[in-house]
């Protein structure tokens, strides 16, 4: 898949792990800080990712999954993980989404939200797609809103990788939903 703004869109592969988990730990040091503990974040976050990477982008785990890469210059400037077929309501759930801070605001979010919508709706024409974002991440909400997501629900957030002490409080999390992933093709 090849970009039209100078950077190139790929699958995931499983040596890919440790640079994706070093974005997605730098960028939750930066957003969900007052959600998720300063002592996480400052601590184990990065080592936390490199295992959760490491896990997902396993053989097994690949068939109900997608993590789709955009890279530039052989950096990574984002990636966006979706799994299929994860509610029985709102369809495929958009785990992660993070382009990072020197490639924001020029379409690379919403290209990774297309891409992430053709691969769901190659694999279930139907489906529907979702995300969970933190309360305080009114940023985040803006982009989703400007993609047509319709907020529909709050709950209270998880923790990462289920340990409450890695939260500051309860925060809360709202869920946005494309009743129609091929909406987000267009
Ligand atoms: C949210 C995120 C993925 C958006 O990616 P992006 O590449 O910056 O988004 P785009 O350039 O495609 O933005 C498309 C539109 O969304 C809206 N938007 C995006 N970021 C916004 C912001 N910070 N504030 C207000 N509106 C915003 C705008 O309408 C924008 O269009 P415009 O730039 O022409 O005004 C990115 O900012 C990011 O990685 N944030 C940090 C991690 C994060 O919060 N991830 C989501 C977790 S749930």
């Amino acid at each position: 898949m090849i970009g039209t703004a100078g950077h190139q869109l790929r699958r995931a592969r499983r040596a890919d792990a440790p640079r994706i988990a070093r974005l997605h730990a730098e960028s939750w040091r930066r957003y969900y800080r007052g959600a998720y503990a300063d002592a996480f974040l400052d601590g184990e976050v990065e080592a936390d990712r490199r295992d959760e990477w490491s896990r997902r982008l396993q053989e097994p785990e690949r068939g109900r999954t997608a993590t789709i890469l955009a890279e530039q210059g052989g950096s990574l400037l984002g990636f966006v993980h979706v799994i299929f077929d994860d509610d029985p309501t709102w369809g495929a759930l958009v785990d992660n989404i993070h382009v990072a801070v020197a490639g924001q605001r020029s379409g690379l979010g919403t290209r990774l939200m297309t891409a992430a919508a053709e691969a769901v709706v190659e694999r279930s024409a139907k489906s529907g797609l979702y995300v969970w974002v933190l309360e305080q991440n009114v940023p985040a909400q803006a982009f989703y809103q400007a993609r047509g997501g319709r907020c529909v629900e709050r709950a209270p957030a998880v923790a990462p990788g289920g340990v409450a002490g890695r939260l500051v409080g309860a925060p809360l999390k709202l869920r946005y939903v494309w009743p129609e992933a091929e909406a987000l093709r267009r």
